[in-house]
């Protein structure tokens, strides 16, 4: 089975966890994107949705399922997101579509956060994918100084801004021994808006893609 496929069976086998008449929490990515195309199977049973992007707002419209502000939200039983990475403890990396600050605002709210990714993302270690971290424009070259003084190695993500209208920087050569000090530790240099580490708000449950099928995997 391809990725692609084991991504498709991920964003499918998430709609079981979907509770009719709820407000639905709506993540970012090509995993994602199947999970949304899934959903517009059962729009008429939901209220809505609560979205972590633009583009997923976007999809989420195009298949005529409304779009919530998240200050409206009442209550959102689950949230339903990918990764880049996901250790056994079932947390994360996340980012590489440069949406982790509204990601991790909409998980944080969610009672049940659901990751879905396929078996290419599973690892021992966080670290290999290159850290996202969101930061304030006139920050960048501060912040950046900071995170070589954690043993990193920040790049600028080249022509991108996020939604917010911020900058990434992707974190290189981290091996990520202990995830929820260094989420601590990057959070708290002055300019950053969000560390992609999703760890101290990890996933409740994983939906992992693979050849066999889809795997649920609780911590
Ligand atoms: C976007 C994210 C995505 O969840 C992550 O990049 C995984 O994306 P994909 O499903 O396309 O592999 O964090 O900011």
């Amino acid at each position: 089975m391809s990725a692609e496929e084991q991504k498709a069976a991920a964003g499918r086998a998430a709609i079981k966890h979907i509770r009719p008449g709820s407000i639905v929490g709506v993540g970012t990515g090509s995993t994602v994107n199947h999970f949304i195309d899934a959903l517009a199977g059962m729009k008429h049973d939901i209220r809505g949705a609560v979205s972590s992007s633009e583009a997923s707002t976007g999809r989420l419209r195009d298949h005529g399922i409304e779009v919530l502000d998240l200050n409206d939200a009442d209550h959102l039983p689950v949230y339903v997101d990918g990764a880049d990475e996901i250790n056994r403890h079932l947390q994360m990396i996340k980012g590489g579509g440069g949406a982790l600050t509204r990601e991790k605002i909409v998980a944080a709210v969610a009672k049940q956060f659901v990751c879905i990714v396929d078996a290419s993302k599973r690892v021992d270690v966080l670290g290999t994918f290159p850290l996202p971290v969101e930061v304030i424009p006139m920050a960048r070259s501060y912040v950046a100084h900071e995170l070589m003084k954690l043993g990193g190695q920040p790049e600028l993500r080249s022509g991108f801004t996020t939604d917010n209208g911020n900058l990434v920087l992707d974190v290189h050569g981290l091996q990520i021994a202990k995830p929820i000090e260094l989420e601590r530790n990057i959070n708290n240099i002055v300019g950053v808006v969000t560390v992609g580490l999703f760890a101290q708000r990890r996933a409740d449950l994983l939906l992992l893609g693979t050849d066999n099928g889809v795997e649920s995997i609780t911590a």
